[in-house]
Order: structure tokens, then C-alpha cells, then sequence
């Protein structure tokens, strides 16, 4: 959703800011703006649409060496060049950009009316500039108090950049449920809601944490509590590498990470290194819990959103298999709502790649206030849910920067297997067994290396179902999350309307659906349900339906339904969907380009959602 880059040092800003929000473009984003620091005054520039529109308002050669830019996702207010941030008091003396909602804008936008604020947007941030202006310059506080005082007024969530135009060097960051970093260069310090903004400038970071401000000068930082304390925190090293962040050769962020799947795979399992063959177990540091207490979880649950909810479908059937513990998936946003039940014994997984979705975020913090225990399987080191868990594994899937997910997805699937591996060993599994699962763990970047090899295949397929405007997308057991985010995958970059189901339900319902124009995409793992399955198939094929059949096993019984056969190589049941969920990724992908969409930045959608 929005992002932030700031910039305060001894170089030019405008590059750098520009530079920042481009590499900010991926989280998804209607306008965007600058403001440029000058003396006793800042400058501002912002328009809505791509940020060519911005490049083309802001003058090449400004000699700012401070500043701050934002891409907005419009929330409250159109997607107008007056609602586009920063946002400024009304007498030009102090310059906001703001991800977040506050909630109580409405009750301070009329206060300040009262005391003559004249407003330009319809935005909430708005009212953040105005009070810190009011304090600055009717109060006249300290920058620093003037945004402290005005923090303690805000409900809601945000991360925040605030300039002065008496203090042109300056700049203040804050935050609260929305993600805010700091990079430290040589006498240059950048305020970041995301540190992929200023990759290639610093890798050493500071995380601010919820409730803190960041005091920003070109020579010094320093963090403070909202008590004005101050807070020490260390710099940290990025851990990915900024040119994982770029495109290479392909012409899509999404085709690019599809294909990285082989090598993301391996880091999932450490290279090897989290298996050990020897015991036929997994090895995972960061869980934080000991063998006894693991003998004591009754339950697992696995918590995400999206198309980490469908990997935490998979997950929990992963679990039960192997495991045979009691496990399933929640929607984060579910629980937020509702009053979850939180037992003694159940232990909670988050499944996120930003770390930063504002749903699953507010549900562990109702679990956590619960007393349950969560742990992280988080993509994005550092992210606000990472530091929230108590513990947790990495996924390691590298930077994600296509909106719609691909190699998260399949990282998250090979460390819920890890944990179920981990914890089967312990529970049911015997060292046969165990040893013939890390054994499949460790083909697993080979069998996907060959899956890739369906791409002249699927692009044939894309070219035959173009007009489709509807698909239904089915499977049984561990594959019936898997034809869920087939679907998803497909309406969200293609835009054809698509529906994953159980396909025991297909009759129930779903096949009222089925005629020549609506095409079935059957997913199948060699297993006890390849029969049913079959029978599905048939039953679509009677009413005229095309059948299209992703499959690890080549059999006549397929051959002869399916219209087109997707041959995968074989694993077992478990990990099937790590393999079959390739062929899927590309169909969307290559549906996505007949139809010219802009696939790594679907219409209406963010990368990271933090809002709820
Ligand atoms: C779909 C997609 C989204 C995300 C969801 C959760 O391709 O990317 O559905 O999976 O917004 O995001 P994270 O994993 O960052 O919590």
C-alpha cells in the first residue's frame, strides 16, 4: 500500500527520493508527491496517477538535500492531486506524509477549522500537519514536541515523515502499526516504510518500533519513546541483496520470481542445511521451544491472509499427515473480528511474506493478549510481525516484489512442511519415514526445475482459453488449497473471474456453472483421490466443460477426459502442491499477457496491506 522514502544528507535529495518511490511503485499505489526542503520553506510536488506524472512536475536540478516523497492507496479521499501526500499546515510551516488511518480525524479537522485551519484535501493525514503546524507555530513548541503532542492526539495507525520549513535538515519519522525504518549512510540518514527504498544506498537499518519517533539530522539519529525518552536501538545489516530487487532479463517481476522457485526453495530448506538425513528430521533455530514443550501442543493453527491463507490450508494438512496432530488454517481478518478461542495447548502460526498485513498483525495481537503462543513464518526479516512473534522461520524467498505472490507461496508451503516433518519425527513418524521425507525435501529444486519446462505448454494454453471469462479451479485433499490459489492467481493478475473449490462440492453447486465457455482446471496428485477426482472430471466433461488437468501421474484414465494434461514430476502427496502450484502460476501469467494486464501491479491491489 503507501510508501515512504526520506532523505536527509549531503547529496542532492530529489534523485534519491525519486530513485526511492520507484523502487516503492511495487506495494501498489495511486499518486505520489515530494516535498522539498529550502530555506525557511519546503516545496512541494504531487500528482495522482503513475509517477511519470510526478517526474514530470519536479524540477531536475532542485538543490534540496532534504526532503520526503510518498506513493499513496487512496483511503479516505479520491484519487485527486490535492488528496496525493505530503500534506502541509496551512501557513507552509510544517509538510506530512503519512501511511496509516487515523480514526479521530474528523473530531480534529473540525478543532482546527474552529481555530481558522483552512484545508485543501479530504485526506485524514491532512489533520496531522495542521495540529503539527498548530503546535509549532500557535503553541510554539519544539519540532520535536510539536509532533509528540500532536502524536498523543492521533487514534489510529501510522508511520510517518514530517518536515519543517524553519528546520530545513530535519525530519521527524514516527510510528504505530505501520512499518518504519531508518538507513544509515556516511552523514546521511533515509526514513523508510520499507528498506527496498533506499537498497543499494546502505544496508545498515534501524527498526523503529510501535510508539517511537526517530529524530533525523544529516549528521545524527536518535530514537524517543512518545514520553520524549530516549530509546537506543543498534543498527542492523539488510540481509537480501539489492539486485534479487531488479528484473534481469524478464519482463515481469512475477515471471522472474516464478522461475527464481527452484533456487528460493533451496534457501527454505537452508540448502540443505535445516534437513538432517541423518535423523530424517528438520532443524529450525528459531522456534524457542524446547522437545517437552513441544510434546504438550494438542493443536496447531496456521493464520494468513490471501495466498497465505491458502499456504496455511496446505500447511495444516501437512501437519495432520505427518504430525497426525489436530491442525488447521484461520483468516486473520476472521479473528480480528471475531472473539477467538485461545487454548492452553494450541500453538499459532502467522503467515506472512511482508510481515506488515494489517489483519494477521491484529490477530496475533489478539492471541497474543490471549496468552496464546504465536510463531512467525515470515518472509520480510525485521517486519512488524517477525519482531511480534515469539519466534519463528524465516522463509527466505528473497525480496517478492510482483504484488501477486508466486515464490513466498511456495517457501511458505516448504517451512510449514519443515515444522510438520519436525514435529512428525517426534510425534508418529519413524526414522524410515523421516529419512524418505527429507529425501523428497531435497529433490524438490530439481522436480520444480523440470515443472518450469511446462511453460511453452501453458503459453499454448493461455493462447486456446484467452476469451474465457469465467474458470473454476478443483481438487481434493492437500490439492483443494492449491485449486483455490490457482484462482486466485488468476483473477488477480488476469482478471477473469475465477473460483477454487473442494471438487467433492463440485456438485453441490459449482456445476451449475460448467458449459463450454467455462473451462475446469482439474489438480491432481497421484494419491487415493486420483479416482474421485476422475469422476469429476467426467462429470464436467458430460456438460461440455473444458477440462484442463494439472497432474503428477500420466494416466489413460486422465488422458482420456482431459482436454489438455499438465504432466508435473512426482513427490509425495505432501509436497505435491510446492510442485503443482508452478503450472498455475504461469497459466495466470500468460492468460495475464494475452489480455495485456498490468501484471506486476494489478488494478486496486497493494503488495502489503496494512490497513484492516
Ligand atoms: C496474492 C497476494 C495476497 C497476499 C496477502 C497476504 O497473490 O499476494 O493475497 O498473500 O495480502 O500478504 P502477506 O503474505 O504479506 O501477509
Amino acid at each position: 500500500m503507501c510508501g515512504i522514502i526520506g532523505y536527509t544528507g549531503k547529496k542532492k535529495a530529489m534523485p534519491l527520493l525519486m530513485q526511492g518511490l520507484k523502487m516503492l511503485e511495487y506495494r501498489g499505489y495511486d499518486s505520489s508527491g515530494i516535498a522539498l526542503a529550502g530555506q525557511n520553506e519546503f516545496k512541494v510536488y504531487k500528482k495522482m496517477g503513475k509517477l511519470e506524472n510526478l517526474e514530470a512536475i519536479v524540477p531536475r536540478n532542485a538543490a534540496a538535500l532534504s526532503g520526503i516523497g510518498h506513493t499513496r492507496w487512496a483511503t479516505h479521499g479520491g484519487v485527486t492531486d490535492a488528496n496525493a501526500h505530503p500534506h502541509a499546515g496551512y501557513r507552509g510551516k510544517a509538510v506530512v506524509v503519512h501511511n496509516g488511518i487515523i480514526d479521530n480525524y474528523l473530531e480534529l479537522k473540525q478543532e482546527l477549522q474552529g481555530k481558522g485551519a483552512n484545508f485543501l484535501s479530504e485526506t485524514d493525514t491532512e489533520v496531522i500537519a495542521q495540529l503539527v503546524e498548530h503546535y509549532l507555530v500557535d503553541q510554539k513548541m519544539t519540532p520535536e514536541n510539536a509532533v509528540l503532542t500532536t502524536l498523543g492526539r492521533l487514534e489510529g495507525t501510522y508511520g510517518l515523515g514530517v518536515m519543517f520549513a524553519d528546520h530545513p535538515g530535519l525530519i521527524i519519522g514516527a510510528k504505530n502499526g505501520s512499518p518504519m525504518v531508518l538507513g544509515l549512510g556516511d552523514k546521511e540518514v533515509f526514513l523508510a516504510s520499507d528498506a527496498s527504498s533506499f537498497a543499494g544506498l546502505t544496508r545498515q537499518v534501524v527498526y523503529l518500533q510501535d510508539k517511537e519517533i526517530a529524530i533525523l539530522k544529516p549528521e545524527s539519529w536518535e530514537t524517543r519513546n512518545l514520553r520524549n525518552e530516549a530509546v537506543f536501538r543498534n543498527a542492523e545489516e539488510l540481509t537480501w541483496n539489492h539486485e534479487e530487487a531488479k528484473k534481469g532479463d524478464y519482463d515481469h517481476f512475477f515471471l522472474k520470481e516464478i522461475f527464481e522457485q527452484p533456487q528460493s526453495v533451496a534457501r527454505a530448506f537452508g540448502q540443505g542445511g535445516r534437513l538432517v538425513p541423518e535423523y530424517g528430521t528438520a532443524k529450525l533455530g528459531g522456534l524457542n521451544l524446547d522437545k517437552r514443550e513441544f510434546f504438550d501442543i494438542e493443536r496447531v493453527v496456521f493464520i494468513g491472509m490471501g495466498t497465505a491463507l491458502n499456504a496455511a490450508q496446505v500447511g495444516a494438512r501437512m501437519m495432520e499427515s505427518w504430525a497426525r496432530l489436530p491442525a488447521r488454517a484461520e483468516d486473520a481478518s476472521e479473528i480480528r473480528t471475531g472473539n477467538p478461542i485461545v487454548e492452553r495447548n494450541t500453538l499459532y502460526f502467522a503467515v506472512s511474506q511482508s510481515g506488515e498485513t494489517a489483519d494477521t498483525i491484529a490477530s496475533i495481537h489478539e492471541i497474543q493478549e490471549k496468552g496464546g503462543r504465536v510463531l512467525g513464518i515470515v518472509n520480510t526479516v525485521g517486519s512488524s510481525l517477525a519482531r511480534m512473534c515469539n519466534g519463528g522461520v524465516y522463509i527466505h524467498a528473497g525480496p517478492e516484489i510482483s504484488v501477486a505472490s508466486s515464490k513466498a507461496f511456495t517457501n511458505q508451503l516448504v517451512v510449514m512442511g519443515l515444522i510438520a516433518l519436525f514435529m512428525g519425527r517426534m510425534r508418529v513418524l519413524s526414522l524410515t519415514q523421516g529419512q524418505a521425507i527429507v529425501k523428497e525435501f531435497g529433490e524438490l529444486p530439481e522436480k520444480l526445475q523440470a515443472a518450469l519446462g511446462c511453460r511453452s505448454q501453458i503459453m499454448a494454453l493461455a493462447k486456446k482459453y484467452r476469451n474465457a471469462k469465467s474458470m473454476l479451479f478443483l481438487g481434493r485433499g492437500i490439492m483443494a488449497p492449491l485449486a483455490m490459489e490457482g484462482a486466485l492467481k488468476l483473477k488477480e493478475i488476469s482478471y477473469i473471474h475465477a473460483e477454487g473449490y473442494a471438487a467433492g462440492n463440485l456438485k453441490h453447486g459449482p456445476l451449475a456453472l460448467i458449459s463450454p465457455e467455462v473451462p475446469s482446471v482439474f489438480i491432481v496428485a497421484n494419491s487415493q483421490n486420483l479416482d474421485r477426482v476422475v469422476g469429476n472430471m467426467a462429470e464436467v466433461k458430460a456438460r461440455k466443460g473444458p477440462v484442463i488437468c494439472v497432474s503428477n501421474i500420466d494416466t489413460p484414465k486422465l488422458r482420456n477426459l482431459a482436454d489438455d494434461l499438465i504432466i508435473v514430476p512426482e513427490t509425495c502427496e505432501e509436497l505435491a502442491p510446492v510442485v503443482a502450484a508452478l503450472p498455475l502460476q504461469l497459466f495466470a501469467y500468460y492468460l495475464a499477457m494475452e489480455l495485456d494486464r498490468d501484471i506486476d501491479r494489478p488494478r486496486n491491489l497493494a503488495k502489503s496491506v496494512t490497513t484492516e
